[in-house]
């Protein structure tokens, strides 16, 4: 099932409301979080955010409908940094 608004959790303990194809990046400014960049093109990975478990680059991807209509967003630190 497709829907048409996504409930969003992020690490700060604030919940957002999004439409599926919105940009990760403006919806974290909502909540009054800054995802950080770099390259904004995909290649270098400062953006990176773990949705639902996985990780996944907020500058080329969008918002997507998951199955249960919520969405839990954590920072993700890389082990190997
Ligand atoms: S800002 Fe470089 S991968 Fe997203």
């Amino acid at each position: 099932m497709k829907y048409k608004k996504i409930e969003i959790h992020w690490p700060n303990g604030k919940t957002s409301e999004a439409t599926p194809g919105q940009g990760w990046l403006e919806e974290a400014k909502k909540v009054d979080i800054s995802i950080p960049t770099g390259c904004l093109t995909g290649s270098c990975g400062a953006c990176e955010i773990e949705v639902n478990g996985e990780v996944i680059r907020a500058c080329i991807k969008n918002i997507y409908s998951p199955k249960e209509r919520k969405l839990k967003v954590n920072f993700y630190y890389d082990p190997y940094w």
